[in-house]
Order: structure tokens, then sequence, then C-alpha cells
């Protein structure tokens, strides 16, 4: 894999190598989507964090062949991590949604699959709407299905038998369910991905990954930056990360970026980072983050705003779910 100059980590399972800076698709607009695609590849972005339900995987999809078929990468060269949407967890769904989202990105391999939400929503036949999102009926409240974990998880075990995917792994799973996975899990998880920031610095998920040779995958690594634009009541409880003095001292300290002091804390403590943005000059210095090092004592004091503070609870999107409670 070329690796433009960003280090890798070497997943348990398949020994692949996975860049420990890429980006993530989450409210890249459909419409830019497959320029936002090439041209981070153009920057030197090997590693995209991609879902279905960020509905923009078909122009990721065109971005991708565009830069392939430029010769500016071999489809190798790109680490693609998507993930398993929460309506498609009864066990015969999983193969066929994983089918739909090759197509999307017109690959027939994924390096990572991940599942998206420890929580299995009723169905949605994508032929009705697809993305299915968070409302079986699109507007009255969560509804769940008899999908448990260990039905899906075998499904997708399969989905690697049958090469349609390298990797596996989980998001947002609490410890004690990571652990059940554990137990019988045929192929374990290769990566954890969760929320992560000063405020949220998930110290606990890390030791545990760490004893089960899991790596650890940061989003939201700016805080509230990406809740803004959403509105979430969260984010006024909250000082901006960008601007805090903590950040800015540190920013001036390395002559650095507060988004790169942010990210780096994130590299040097362990997490692969998946910055989302839509900016190219932002895109370069979000990739631009790893050739220099943050000393131990900065590392804590950054460490030392944490809270224990999530923004990403689907309780944002419906109040009687918090997966967190
Ligand atoms: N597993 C899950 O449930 C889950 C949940 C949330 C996110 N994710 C993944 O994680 C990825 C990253 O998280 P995220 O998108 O929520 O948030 P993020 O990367 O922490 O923040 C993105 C926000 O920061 C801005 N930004 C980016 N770089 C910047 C910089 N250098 N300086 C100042 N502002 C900057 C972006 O604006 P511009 O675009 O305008 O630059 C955008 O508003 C997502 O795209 C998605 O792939 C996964």
């Amino acid at each position: 894999m070329s690796s433009v100059n960003v280090p890798t980590l070497k997943l348990s399972t398949t020994g692949d190598a996975m860049p420990i800076v890429g980006t993530g698709l989450w409210k890249v607009p459909e419409n830019a989507c497959a320029e936002s695609v090439y041209q981070a590849i153009k920057a030197g972005y090997r590693m995209f964090d991609s879902s279905s339900d960020y509905a923009n995987e078909h122009e990721s999809g065109k971005g991708l062949k565009r830069a392939i078929d430029e010769g500016l990468v071999k489809r190798e060269d790109v680490f693609i991590v998507t993930k398993l949407w929460n309506t498609f967890k009864k066990a015969e769904n999983v193969e066929p949604e994983c089918r739909r989202q090759l197509a999307n990105w017109q690959t027939d391999y994924f390096d990572l699959y991940l599942i998206h939400f420890p929580i299995a929503l009723q169905y949605v036949d994508p032929a009705t709407r697809y993305p299915p999102e968070w409302f079986a009926d699109g507007k009255s409240g969560i509804v769940t299905e008899r999908s448990p974990l260990h039905l899906t998880w075998p499904a997708m075990e399969s989905l690697v038998d049958k090469k349609l995917v390298r990797n596996l792994g989980v998001c947002s799973f609490p410890g004690a369910l990571l652990m059940d996975l554990m137990t019988y899990a045929r192929i374990p998880p290769s990566v954890h991905q969760v929320e992560m920031h000063p405020y949220n610095v998930q110290e606990d998920q890390l030791q545990l990954c760490k004893a089960f040779d899991i790596k650890m995958m940061a989003f939201c690594s700016f805080g509230p930056a990406s809740w803004v634009e959403l509105d979430v009541p969260t984010v006024k409880q909250v000082d901006p990360l960008f601007t805090h003095p903590i950040i800015t001292k540190l920013a001036s300290k390395h002559s650095r970026t507060p988004g790169q002091i942010l990210l780096r804390w994130a590299t040097q403590r362990g997490f692969i980072v998946i910055p989302k943005s839509v900016k190219p000059e932002r895109m370069a210095e979000n990739l631009n983050s790893t050739d220099f090092d943050l000393e131990k004592e900065d590392i804590e004091e950054i460490s030392g705003l944490d809270r224990r503070f999530r923004f990403g609870d689907p309780k944002a999107f419906d109040p009687k779910l918090s997966i967190f409670a």
C-alpha cells in the first residue's frame, strides 16, 4: 500500500496495514462527494470512513474510480472502511446489504466492515427507502428488531469467508458487550470505532481493546465541531476545542494548528483518526498531523479535559433511546 508518509497500524486478524489518518465522509454532501474523495486521494489520503447512512457511497465510489482510472492509485492502495446499518442486522440481510454497498463503491471488497451501532432496528426494504435512517416509517420513532448480535456476527464472518470483506469491527460498543462478543467470535473484531476527543478520552476502552489486540479508531476528534450544524443542544454544554486555551497554547508551542494538536494527541495515544473536511486546505492540514510529537505532559494536559461527554448518542434523534444509559 502506498503510504504518503502516514504511519500505519497492523490489524490483528490479517496483518493488514491501516493508515492512522484517514478521512470521514459523514455529512459530505452527496453532490460534492465524488470530487471530495478524488481530491482527498490526490492530496494523499489513503483511508476513507464511510457508511450507507451517510447517503454518499455511490458518489464516493465514483471519486475512487476516477482516481484509479487516472492512475493516481490502485484499489489496493486505498483502505476503505464502511459499516452495517442498524436495519440490516438480521443474518439474512447482512450479505445483500454488503453487496449493495460494494456495488455503490464499485469495488469487490471492503478493507474493514464495522457494525455501525450496537442496536438492531426494524428492517426497511431498500427499494422503499435507502438509506433507511433511524425510523422504520420515516418519522415516528425507533422500532427495534429481534436480531441479537450473536446471530448477526456469524453473518459478518461469512463476508470474510466469501472475501467480500477483509477485516471486521464494531462501533460504540459498551465494554461488557465487546467482552461478550469476544467469547464467541470466530473472527474477532480488529477495530473498535468510538467517539473520542478531549471531553471523552475513552481511556477505559483503550485499555480493554489493547488487552484484546483491537485497534481503536476515533470519530468526532474535534468534539463539538461536527455537531454545530445539526443544532444538537449538547454543543452548548462544552467550549469549542479549536479556541480552547489549552489547545491554542500547545498549537503555539509546537507551531501547529489547533486541529493538528487534537489529531496528534489522539494518534500518539494509539487512536486511528478520520477527520472530516470538505475544504482542501483543512484536508491537507489534517493529513499532515503525524510529523511532530507532543510531549508527555502536553498529552496529559489535554486528557485532563475529560468529562466522559458524548455527542453521538441516538437520543439526539429520539429522546427515548440512549444506548449508553
Ligand atoms: N461510528 C459512528 O457512529 C460515527 C459517528 C460520527 C462520525 N463518524 C465518522 O467519523 C468521521 C469524523 O467525525 P465527524 O465528521 O463527526 O467530526 P470531526 O471530523 O471531528 O469534525 C468535522 C467538523 O470539523 C470541521 N473541520 C475539519 N477539519 C478542520 C480543521 N482543520 N480546522 C477547523 N475545522 C475543521 C469540519 O468542517 P468543514 O467540513 O467545513 O471543514 C466539520 O464541521 C465522520 O465523518 C464519520 O466518518 C462515525
